[in-house]
């Protein structure tokens, strides 16, 4: 089979990586990809939200599937386009139709969803320009911190955290009415703050019959001990300790289970990933958010796991048979660590060349923003390249991750040197 994978992240390159293994596979094209990809599969060089674009590599590369990393291609509808055009529409794509994407795209969408399928999350309400005021009596009637949360997509940053009553309210103001995150914030989602630890499970399903997929959690923040600027995520682990076998059943009972069977009971067709983001509230599961795509960098640490052949699982998505397929993860813990250019996630520069790549023993390298230029690799994003390691122990994995970040270097690498620190000792 020839497959095509849409988007240039790690999360790209360790589904190509995967992919690979399987005998299927014939050819494996990326677009766009970066550095890591174009060393193992071919890189076409188009944006995934252009899908004339996509329709015309995918006709020219008899591609027999397409697999989709980002939400933007998906929320943006790719699933509706290939299935609405004449040339396309027997050309499976893994990831959900646009109203299935609605489950990222649209935070009061989501809420709507849990509120209805029963499926447990924080109490909420949600707002618009004409209801502001309502905005501020509801803020009146929650303990702090205030979460406030842009309806749409605003590229990880539409959810404020705030302390101060006034704040809340100024802010919720400026999201309304000031547009502070454009057409994202024209609704406002406000819910109650929800204590405990965070993680994310993920399922892959066919929309009948699904699979759940290790369970992972990241480190969102830039600094040391959780502090400073969220990031797309600084490192990740897989599995989490916490989430034994009496909290996954929960999460399969209270959670997995109505998520799959309310997409069906609504109508919605979906055959792709259900990214599960979780609060751990004293032991029970509350939905925090739904992604309608793989983590990153949790993928980097999930596909490792998986010992089955990815390729056979699509396959199963495809055409509705993922309950016949089988399905197996490796007993050990993976760890990610993310090598950042220095100063993101605010400003920072590109073009650095990464030097030592090919001296790293024992660890799998995953490039996110690379790219080949005058036959160097250099840097091409904020979030560079994840090194992802095995062991028996969080310890041991990120011992592995460290040595061999240390053989690594480009002008002003930055990455956390305590990844894990809440869940080891
Ligand atoms: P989201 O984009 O909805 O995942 O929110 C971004 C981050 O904000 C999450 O990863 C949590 O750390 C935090 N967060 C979101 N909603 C809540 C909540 N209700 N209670 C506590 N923290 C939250
Ligand atoms: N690492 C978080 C995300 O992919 O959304």
């Amino acid at each position: 089979m020839n497959i095509l994978v849409l988007g240039s992240g790690g999360r790209e390159h360790a589904f190509t990586h995967k992919l690979l293994e399987s005998k299927k596979i014939d050819k494996l094209y990326v677009a766009p990809g970066n550095a890591g990809t174009n060393e193992i599969a071919t890189n076409i060089a188009i944006n995934p939200t252009d899908f004339e674009a996509v329709k015309k590599i995918v006709l020219e590369h008899n591609i027999n599937m397409v697999v989709v990393g980002p939400e933007a291609p998906l929320v943006e509808g790719v699933h509706d386009f290939f299935l609405s055009d004449e040339e396309l529409k027997s050309i499976p794509v893994i990831g959900p139709k646009k109203d299935g994407a609605l489950l990222e795209g649209s935070k009061d969408f989501s809420k709507q969803f849990m509120e209805k399928h029963n499926i447990p999350t924080a109490k909420y309400q949600s707002f618009t320009s004409e209801t502001l005021e309502e905005g501020y009596v509801f803020l009146e009637t929650l303990n702090p911190p205030f979460v406030l949360k842009a309806d749409g997509l605003a590229a990880g940053k539409g959810v404020l955290i705030l302390e101060d009553i006034q704040e809340a309210k100024a802010e919720l103001k400026e999201m309304l009415t000031n547009q502070k995150f454009g057409a994202a914030s024209a609704t406002v989602v406000i819910e109650e703050f929800l204590k405990g630890i965070e993680l994310s499970v993920f399922v892959l399903t066919d929309g009948k019959s699904y699979k759940v997929l290790p369970s992972a959690k990241d480190y969102k923040r830039i600094g040391e001990g959780d502090t400073g600027l969220n990031t797309g995520g600084m490192g990740a682990i897989s599995p989490v300790p916490f989430a034994d076998n009496d909290f996954l059943t929960k999460v399969e009972d209270r959670v997995i289970k109505p998520t799959i069977d309310g997409l069906q009971k609504d109508g919605i067709d979906y055959r792709g990933f259900v990214f599960i983001g979780l609060m751990n509230v004293a032991g029970d599961p509350f939905v925090i958010e739904y992604n309608v795509r793989m983590g990153d960098p949790e993928t980097e640490v999930v596909l490792p796991r998986i010992e089955s052949d990815l390729l056979e699982l699509f396959e199963g998505v495809a055409t509705q048979t993922l309950s016949d397929k089988s399905f197996s993860v490796i007993d050990k813990t993976a760890t990610t660590v993310m090598l950042v250019s220095g100063g993101y996630p605010e400003a920072y520069e590109k073009g650095k060349e990464i030097t030592g790549l090919e001296a790293v023993e024992g660890s799998l390298v995953f490039h996110a923003g690379t790219k080949n230029e005058d036959n160097k690799v250099v840097t091409n994003g904020g979030r560079v390249i994840a090194i992802t390691s095995f062991g028996e122990t969080i310890e041991e994995a990120l011992k592995t991750s460290y040595n061999n970040i240390n053989k690594i270097s480009f002008d002003k690498i930055n990455y956390r040197k305590d990844i894990g620190f809440d869940l080891t000792k």
